[in-house]
C-alpha cells in the first residue's frame, strides 16, 4: 500500500465561535501554550511521513504563511544575542523550500468544498486531511494512527472517538459494521444525530486519509446541511463504492475552535512541560 504523501489543511473557515479573537486573526495561529496550532497539525502531518503540505486558505489567512516563513530580522537578532536553543527551535520549525503549497478557497462554501479546491494539487493519489483546530494529544501522532492503519486496510479511514450520548448532535455519528481491535468498519454516516437517532457514539473528528475518488464525488455535490457543501455527504456516496473505516485513535482530542476545548488543550499541554508544571498547578489550585 503507497504511502501518503499529500495532506491537505483546510483553514479557509471563519471560526465564529472564537470571536472576537479570530476577527483579524486566524483561529490557526491560535497560540496552545508557545506554538501556533497549526504548527502542531504540521508536525503532526510530518511525523506521519508527509511530503507535501497543502493549504486552503482564505482571506484573511496570510500569518498562517508567514508563520512558515524565515524572519530575517528575528533570526538575525537571536543569533546576535546567542539564544541558540530559540533560535534552533525556529528553524526546526521551517518546512522544506517547495512542499507548503497554498490555493485559495474564495468564499466560505463548507468543509467538502475547501477540500475540493486541492483537487489538482492532489490529484487521484489517496491523502489525508487535517483539521487543524481539532488538536490531538497522543503518544503516537494521530495521523500516523491512522497511515498505519491504512498501510493494512487501504480504502478510506476516519478518526472516530466515543462521545457521551448527549453530545452525538454535536458530530458527524458512524454507523458501525464489524469491529477488529480498533478498526471499526463504517456503514454509513449520519451527521449529527439527536442521542435516539444516533446509530453509535463512535464520532468522526478532524483526521482523514481519503481515495483520490472523493474529488469526483465532491464535482458534482449539491450543498447539503447549512447550505454548505458537506464533506460528510460526500463520504457517504465514496463509502457506497468504496471500503471505508474508522479508527479508534489512541490519545485525546480538543476541539480548539471551541472556548472550553481551546481552554482545556491548554491546561492539559501545559501540565505536560516540565518549565510550567509546577506553577500552572499552583496557580489553578488558587482559582478552582
Ligand atoms: P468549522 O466547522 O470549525 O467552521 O470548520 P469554522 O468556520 O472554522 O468555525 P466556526 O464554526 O465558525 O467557529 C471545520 C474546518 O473546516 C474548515 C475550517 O477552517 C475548519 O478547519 N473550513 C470550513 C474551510 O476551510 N472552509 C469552509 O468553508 C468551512
Amino acid at each position: 500500500m503507497a504511502a501518503i504523501r499529500k495532506v491537505v489543511f483546510p483553514v479557509a473557515g471563519l471560526g465564529t465561535r472564537m470571536l472576537p479573537a479570530t476577527k483579524v486573526l486566524p483561529k490557526e495561529m491560535l497560540p496552545v501554550v508557545d506554538r501556533p496550532l497549526v504548527q502542531y497539525a504540521v508536525e503532526e502531518a510530518a511525523a506521519a511521513g508527509a511530503e507535501q503540505f497543502i493549504f486552503v486558505t482564505g482571506r484573511g489567512k496570510t500569518l498562517i504563511e508567514d508563520h512558515f516563513d524565515r524572519a530575517f530580522e528575528l533570526f538575525d537578532t537571536l543569533a546576535r544575542k546567542r539564544r541558540e536553543e530559540t533560535l534552533a527551535a525556529l528553524e526546526a520549525a521551517m518546512p522544506e523550500a517547495g512542499c507548503f503549497v497554498y490555493t485559495r478557497q474564495q468564499e466560505p462554501k463548507g468543509l467538502g468544498h475547501a477540500v475540493w479546491c486541492a483537487r489538482h494539487l492532489v490529484g487521484d493519489e489517496p491523502f489525508a486531511v487535517v483539521l487543524v483546530d481539532d488538536l490531538v494529544h497522543a503518544r503516537t501522532p494521530c495521523l500516523a494512527q491512522l497511515v498505519e492503519a491504512h498501510a493494512e486496510t487501504g480504502g478510506n479511514i476516519v478518526a472516530v472517538m466515543e462521545v457521551e450520548p448527549e453530545h452525538t448532535a454535536r458530530y458527524g455519528i458512524v454507523d458501525p459494521g464489524e469491529a477488529r481491535d480498533r478498526l471499526v468498519e463504517v456503514r454509513g454516516f449520519v451527521e449529527k444525530p439527536a442521542p435516539a437517532e444516533a446509530p453509535s457514539r463512535l464520532a468522526v473528528i478532524g483526521r482523514y486519509v481519503l481515495s483520490g475518488e472523493i474529488f469526483g464525488i465532491l464535482d458534482r455535490l449539491p450543498p447539503g446541511a447549512g447550505g454548505e457543501i458537506q464533506l460528510t455527504d460526500a463520504m457517504s456516496r465514496l463509502l457506497e463504492v468504496q471500503r471505508f473505516f474508522g479508527l479508534r485513535f489512541e490519545g485525546r482530542r480538543f476541539d480548539c475552535g471551541d472556548r472550553l476545548g481551546y481552554l482545556e488543550a491548554i491546561v492539559a499541554l501545559a501540565m505536560e512541560r516540565d518549565d510550567l508544571a509546577a506553577g500552572l498547578h499552583a496557580a489553578l489550585r488558587h482559582y478552582v
